[in-house]
């Protein structure tokens, strides 16, 4: 039987979840595929590092990213490291000695993923990233293969494992944010450094991937709208309850008058929509297509069998590659290249409900004066409520809009917090 050989750049939680389903399901691989996945060499930073998983005699271990590379008896480099640098040359270095790459670095995908997929392309290798987004959900797939006839307008997920875990785990358990991330790193979920995580910038990362493949544009990664979750306390997740919503961090891009609208909120979603449902380290992707109409697509978007699966994915489908040369259809899903830049709505236009919460001193006139700036800047108010005793720390005081422009919102936010009665700066998110 053929036998597709891999080298494995990283052996940490994907490279070794990737291991594991290759020991447990590789007859039923091999059965499917009429050919073997073996891997051959596995590149990491510390040799002497105790590994969780042993992946056979045969394997051998390096630090020299040129051993996998120059090794002709590999046929698929799976570059499972992370990181930008080391990662970008490795591939550039893999294309050119011919041999296939599958990647689930988002990061590096997001800042140059264009130039790569040129420098693919002109090698006729394979470029494969579907453990890139969201995890063990087959969202890449989806959008290359089976919406390849749709014009996807509207585009609505939560992408990143660790943020949700984190939500999640507050809501649900009424754990601490920091303990909650730590559980989230130690189950493998989070990236080396978690900022991207909690800051937003991973499920950025994903959303710039993910807008090339549905909308056939690109957002740049640095004018795409960011907030992070680092700003959400208890207190938010119980008014968010009392109001009937869960806080969810929200990737979002849809098309409007030909122009895309796209960022990365976290948001009060209504508690019966199925958003507001997806618990732990799981990921959702809503889609809507003009033919199709709205799906969503559910499953585990971090970890290490989850996303390992995902890579597996990709390399079966090199592996059934019957001329061995993939072109930028292939690893795109779009024959015109370049990609154009997207023509973006400015982030300012872009309009929602908002939350507020503002913490005040608890005095006369002080509604009067934030209800006075809302009607300055245009933005009305569907609720509010203020509660507890006033203490050192003021009071919460919160409300909620209709529908407003977000520069809108910014303006009241910034001209509140610099009123004397505020304690601390406002907190405000978007309602979907
Ligand atoms: P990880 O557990 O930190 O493992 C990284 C591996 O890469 C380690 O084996 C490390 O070697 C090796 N490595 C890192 N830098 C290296 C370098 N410069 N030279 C040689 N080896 C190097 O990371 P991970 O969680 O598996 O994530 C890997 C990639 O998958 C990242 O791009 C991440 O964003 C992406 N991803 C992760 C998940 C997830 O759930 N974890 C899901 C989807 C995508 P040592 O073991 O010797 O330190
Ligand atoms: N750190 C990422 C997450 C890994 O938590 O979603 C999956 O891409």
């Amino acid at each position: 039987m053929d036998v597709i050989r891999l080298g494995l750049a990283g052996f940490g939680t994907v490279g070794t979840g990737l291991a594991r389903i290759l020991d447990t399901n590789g007859e039923r691989i091999a059965k499917r595929l009429g050919k073997r996945i073996e891997i051959r060499r596995v590149l990491v930073r510390d040799l002497t590092k105790q590994r969780t998983f042993d992946p056979g005699t045969g394997v051998a271990f390096t630090t020299d990213p040129d051993v996998l590379v120059n090794d002709p008896d590999i046929d698929i480099v799976v570059e499972l490291m992370g990181g930008l640098d080391t990662a970008k040359a490795l591939m550039l270095k893999a294309f050119g000695a011919g041999k296939h790459v599958v990647t689930a670095n988002k990061h590096l995908l997001a800042v140059d993923g264009l130039e790569l997929f040129e420098a693919a392309s002109a090698s006729g290798v394979g470029l494969m990233f579907e453990a890139s987004c969201a995890g063990g959900i087959p969202i890449v797939q989806t959008l290359k293969e089976n919406l390849a006839g749709d014009e996807v307008v509207k585009m609505l997920g939560i992408v990143n494992g660790t943020a949700n875990y984190i939500l999640s785990e507050m809501t649900t358990k009424g754990m601490d944010f920091t303990i909650a991330l730590s559980e989230a790193q130690a189950l493998g979920y989070a990236e080396a450094d978690p900022t991207f995580d909690i800051e937003g910038f991973d499920t950025a990362h994903k959303l710039c991937v993910l807008i090339r493949m549905a909308f056939g544009v690109d957002y740049p990664l640095d004018e795409l709208p960011v907030q992070g979750i680092t700003t959400v306390t208890p207190m938010d997740i119980e008014f968010a309850r009392r109001f009937g919503y869960r806080i969810k961090l929200l990737a979002h891009a849809m098309t409007s008058d030909g122009r895309l609208e796209a960022g990365v909120h976290p948001a009060l979603v209504p508690y019966t929509y199925l958003l507001a449902r997806v618990g732990g380290n799981y990921n959702a992707v809503r889609l809507e297509g003009n033919a199709v109409g709205p799906i969503m697509l559910h499953g585990q978007g971090a970890g290490d069998l989850p996303t390992g699966s995902a890579v597996l994915a990709d390399i079966m489908n090199l592996a059934r590659q019957t001329t061995g040369r993939c072109d930028i259809l292939d690893n795109t899903g779009f024959r015109n290249q370049p990609i154009p830049r997207a023509d973006i709505v400015p982030p300012g236009e872009s309009e929602s409900k908002f939350y507020f919460r503002f913490t005040v001193a608890d005095r006369t006139g002080v509604m009067a004066s934030i209800t006075r700036s809302m009607a300055d800047h245009g933005v009305s108010i569907a609720q509010a409520v203020q509660d507890g005793e006033a203490g050192a720390k003021g009071v919460p005081l919160v409300i909620i809009s209709h529908e407003t422009r977000a520069d809108a919102a910014q303006a009241v936010v910034a001209e509140v917090d610099a009123m004397d009665f505020s304690v601390e700066p406002c907190v405000s998110f978007r309602i979907l």
